[in-house]
């Protein structure tokens, strides 16, 4: 028995830490981060979120100190999910200048001026059916939803929001956020897209968090089937060509394949949503003692920036900036 004559040897460049660097093509940061933050109208002590270890709702009172503390770690975005106390039919309390999200975002930009503040735009959380518009019988009203989320973008943005995250999947709606921001003179705030959005189970926990589970039936009608791969470059191109100008692609870890494709067809930036029940899994199994959480959530987060994300929304972003600076 002999060995080839020629062995091609990538090993080499694996051989010490100092080559592992020089050749490292993905790193992550903690610039790389959006943070979500639920603020709930109704409590005035923060309450923690049973399936999410790790989260909380706060109360308006504990949004200044904790957007501090988020700066503190060098990441450089939150979005804001609202509760608000009373909901409605409409969702009218979206667009309320006294609501939960804008007293929030007023709270934060006093705290915080250099911190890029984002809000979920939708209506989910502030209607008592729990769907993300108006309804026309079983189903959200498309063209009615875009009017009231004229009217809550540009509540927020008088209240000083620096980004719309527009989440709720209705057609048109970057063209009438856009239109509607640009008439009243709101041209630099920026819109991050949920252009692709798929009807997933992965949302479970984030409903209890947010206390926006659908009274009836489910989101099928306007978030995406978790099958389809053309229809993501489809409603990625509309929102590009609506104005948009961030993608975001949710949930994340089981659709690596959209995260590089959307990236591949679009020059706009992508920011990927690491979604409650991802960051739920991960939890329990850490808290069983099966998975080493720091690592699995690191490769996990650099796993995203391969695929293509230029940014992440992730319940760890606090734990992950730490460990990115313990391990400096
Ligand atoms: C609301 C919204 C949802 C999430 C973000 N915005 C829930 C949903 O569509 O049911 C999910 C976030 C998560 O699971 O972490 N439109
Ligand atoms: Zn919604």
């Amino acid at each position: 028995m002999s060995l080839p004559d020629l062995i091609i040897r990538p090993r080499r460049l694996r051989s010490s830490a100092a080559i592992r660097r020089m050749v490292s093509e993905t790193s992550l940061s903690a610039a790389d981060f959006i943070y979500p933050l639920f603020v709930d109208e109704g409590i005035d002590e923060p309450i923690a979120v049973n399936s999410m270890p790790g989260v909380s709702r706060i109360p308006v009172s504990k949004v200044a100190e904790t957007v501090r503390e988020v700066e503190a770690l060098g990441i450089p975005g939150i979005i804001f999910f609202g509760i608000p106390a009373q909901k409605d039919a409409i969702g009218s309390g979206g667009w309320d200048d006294h609501g939960v999200v804008q007293q929030a975002i007023r709270e934060a930009k006093a705290a915080c001026p250099d911190m890029c503040v984002i809000a979920d735009t939708c209506f989910c959380e502030y209607t008592d059916h729990g769907h993300c518009g108006v309804l026309d019988g079983e189903d959200v009203d498309n063209d009615a939803t875009l009017a009231n989320l004229q009217q809550e973008a540009l509540s927020y943005a008088r209240a000083g929001i620096d980004v719309i995250a527009p989440s709720g999947m209705m057609d048109g709606m970057i063209a009438a956020i856009r239109s509607a921001l640009d008439d009243e003179g709101f041209t630099n705030v920026l819109i991050m897209s949920y252009a692709v959005k798929y009807a997933s189970a992965y949302f479970g926990p984030f409903r209890e968090a947010a206390d926006c589970a659908p009274s009836f039936g489910n989101r099928a009608t306007y978030q995406m089937d978790p099958g389809n791969r053309r229809e993501a470059i489809r409603e990625a191109t509309l929102d590009s060509d609506e104005g948009a100008d961030f993608l975001i692609i949710k949930p994340a870890l089981a659709y690596m394949d959209i995260i590089r494709e959307v990236k591949e067809a679009t020059l706009l930036p992508i920011a990927v949503y690491n979604v409650s029940g991802e960051y739920a899994m991960v939890k329990a199994a850490s808290e069983k003692g099966w998975i080493d959480e720091k690592r699995v959530v690191l490769e996990t987060m650099l796993s995203f920036k391969r695929a293509g994300a230029d940014l992440i929304l992730s319940y760890h972003a606090l734990d992950v900036a730490r460990w990115l600076n313990e391990d400096k």
